[in-house]
């Protein structure tokens, strides 16, 4: 990965920071993302110590809004001048609906439109590699079906199924956007981590899971309890993958599973009315957010 930049969203902890370090480890100049100074700076002194690899930059911001993301994308621009892979990892599992300050709701703005609007912005500098690939992470189970009058949980807002939901729309709008684009040569692809130890397995709440499963709340803590970054490390393998990979250079539309393997891309993604509906969708939003 000698002189290719990567970019990776949300990596100042959890599976994010386990990428950045293989990826700093492999010879990349890794180019990672968080809100907090002080937990990205201590993030980039432990991706360079663990690595050896001095190469490692922090950009700071909250990709939850379209802001947020223009002045993300400002601030690499001056320093780079082209990219190679962005790894879109910030994700959120909110366990109550909450609003951007765009008034988007939260699971929304960032597992959805963050992915979707920074690799549009980025475009031009992916453009630039001979190799550009725009990676995403998916969360949790595949629902079967994908909930077009539920998109910003405005009917219902039940917990891990609505982040599932959130997960599959934008795999879907993903989807679409590799069809859209497979011209260009930048490759869109998606990748399933598996189950980890990270904060944000940790805040998940008894009242975010399905009521039946709810008495094996236990089971779920015991199963995510702290463990050094050990299965964050294991859960990063897929988007490592996909981000260096010879088997994939140039291959587009694929869905990567936890135990890194491509499979077909599940149906409710890949189906062409939803993809679309989708597309629409937040097309006619971020229209209407004009900041
Ligand atoms: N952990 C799992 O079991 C699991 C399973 C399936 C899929 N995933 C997916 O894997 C990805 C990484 O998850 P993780 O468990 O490693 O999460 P995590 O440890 O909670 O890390 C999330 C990262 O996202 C950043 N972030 C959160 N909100 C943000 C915002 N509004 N703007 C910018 N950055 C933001 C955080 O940075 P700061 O707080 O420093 O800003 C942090 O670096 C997510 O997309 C998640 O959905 C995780």
């Amino acid at each position: 990965m000698k002189n290719k930049i990567v970019l990776i969203t949300g990596a100042t902890g959890g599976i994010g920071k386990q990428t950045a370090i293989t990826l700093a480890k492999m010879g990349a100049t890794v180019v990672i993302t968080g809100r907090n100074m002080e937990s990205g700076e201590k993030a980039v002194a432990a991706i360079k110590k663990l690595s050896g690899n001095p190469n490692i930059e922090l950009l700071l911001a909250d990709v939850s809004t379209k802001g947020g993301i223009i002045g993300l994308v400002s601030q690499f621009k001056q320093k780079f001048d082209k990219l190679d892979v962005v790894i879109n990892n910030a994700g959120s599992a909110a366990s109550e609906r909450k609003l951007s300050t765009d008034g988007i709701e939260m699971n929304f703005a960032i597992n959805v439109l963050a992915p979707w609007f920074l690799a549009t912005q980025l475009m031009d500098y992916l453009r630039k590699s001979p190799s550009g690939r725009i990676i995403t992470l998916m969360g949790g189970d595949v629902p079967k079906k994908l909930d077009q009058e539920n998109l910003q949980a405005l009917k219902s807002f039940d917990g891990i199924n609505y982040y599932s939901q959130s997960k599959l729309t934008m795999m879907a709008l993903m989807f679409e956007y590799a069809q859209q684009i497979k011209e260009t040569g930048v490759t869109v692809n998606i990748c399933y981590p598996g189950q980890a130890s990270t904060s944000m397995t940790q805040s998940v709440t008894a009242g975010m899971l399905p009521f039946l499963m709810r008495p094996l709340f236990p089971l779920f803590k015991f199963l995510v309890k702290p463990d050094g970054g050990k299965s964050a490390e294991k859960a990063s393998r897929s988007s490592v993958f996909l981000a260096t990979s010879k088997d994939v250079e140039g291959k587009t539309g694929l869905y990567v599973d936890k135990h890194v393997k491509i499979k077909e891309m599940p149906q409710a993604a890949a189906n062409e009315e939803n993809r679309k509906q989708v597309w629409n969708y937040v097309n006619q939003l971020l229209t209407a957010h004009p900041r």
